[in-house]
């Protein structure tokens, strides 16, 4: 039997703000689809949401607000971004904007992006457990990576019940699909991905083409390939046994001769958590020309980890 199906009360929205405040997950219903939740701030509860979905590689998330203002707080906020909130949100609407906050807290959220990626959903249970958690809530769908996305409570105790602390049960999501995703990062606005908010409603009121990003080559497209721009500056080299002539350390588990250890005990959730801030710390360090890594095992979070690192290490 579920046990961690919770129906919708007062009280159980202040518990699920709870599990959020002390960095646990909790999976909650949009008018698009049930998300798996976090306190977008907690780099380690950010980090189980990958490890629980099983993602092989570290996607920006949405971080779900209920406030226009607390946009003001992270994201470059100009006329068209204010006009198209006010009209569209609370909605089945995100934009990836510039983001302006340096806090490292925020970089597994972000994927190491200098973007981030925001939307209000229209549930008022999701709107009701954003308030009283009193932080943005970093949400992906709640489902396992590859498979459909839920839009029952149920949907989501089948494919991670035994992975989320609590499972707000909102009954049917009403629109069923995912939001559209449009970059406002530039003058023009990018579809990256097609959702509940139709493209033409969204030039109608822009009263300008949207473009579309899938096949353009000078267009943002999918994340997974905008992350080789975001390499340190400093050479970077992995699988590293140990520290040669000019390089900062970061070591993984067992290592002691290293300047940052992701993770002592070799816990590879930890290690995730503070991967984006540490390869941060290195790359601005001026004591060294060089980072060097040491190996990260392939297996969980690993996989993610490794990817990044890869990608970072990537030489063109
Ligand atoms: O309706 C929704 O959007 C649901 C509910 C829970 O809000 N959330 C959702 O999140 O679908 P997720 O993580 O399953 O899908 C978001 C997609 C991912 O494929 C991610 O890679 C992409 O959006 N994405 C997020 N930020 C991006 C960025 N800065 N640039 C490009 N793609 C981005
Ligand atoms: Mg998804």
């Amino acid at each position: 039997m579920m046990t961690n199906i919770y129906q919708i009360s007062d009280e159980n929205i202040s518990k699920a703000a709870d599990v959020i405040k002390n960095g646990g997950l909790v999976a909650f219903p949009t008018e698009t689809v049930y998300g798996l939740g976090a306190n977008v701030y907690n780099p380690k509860a950010v980090a189980s949401i990958y490890a629980a979905k099983g993602r092989p590689a570290f996607n920006p998330l949405i971080s779900h607000i209920a406030e226009i203002d607390f946009l003001k707080t992270y994201a470059a906020v100009d006329e068209r971004v204010l006009a198209l909130a006010k009209h569209f949100w609370p909605g089945p609407l995100t934009f990836v904007l510039k983001r302006i906050d340096d806090n490292p807290a925020l970089d597994l959220a972000c994927a190491g992006l200098r973007t981030v990626t925001v939307r209000m959903p229209r549930h008022k249970v999701a709107l009701d457990l954003i308030k009283k958690s009193g932080v943005p809530i970093v949400a992906p769908s709640a489902n396992k990576s590859q498979t459909i996305s839920p839009t029952t409570a149920m949907h989501v105790a089948d494919s991670l019940g035994d992975k989320v602390d609590m499972i707000l049960d909102g009954g049917q999501c009403t629109v069923g699909v995912e939001s559209t995703i449009i970059d406002l990062t530039s003058k023009d606005v990018v579809l990256l991905r097609a959702g509940g908010v139709a493209v033409e409603d969204l030039e109608a009121f822009l009263g300008q083409k949207i473009l579309i990003s899938h096949g353009n080559p000078n267009l943002p497209t999918s994340p997974g390939q905008m992350l080789k721009h975001y390499a340190p500056s400093h050479e970077f080299r992995i699988n590293a046994h140990c520290r040669e002539d000019g390089e900062f350390f970061i070591g993984f588990g067992d290592v002691k001769d290293c300047d940052l250890n992701l993770s002592e005990s070799g816990d590879l959730i930890e290690a995730a958590a503070n991967l984006f801030s540490y390869m941060r710390i290195a790359d601005s360090d001026k004591t060294h020309t060089k980072i060097a890594m040491s190996p990260v095992p392939e297996k969980g979070l690993g996989l993610a980890i490794n990817d990044r690192i890869r990608r970072a290490a990537y030489k063109k």
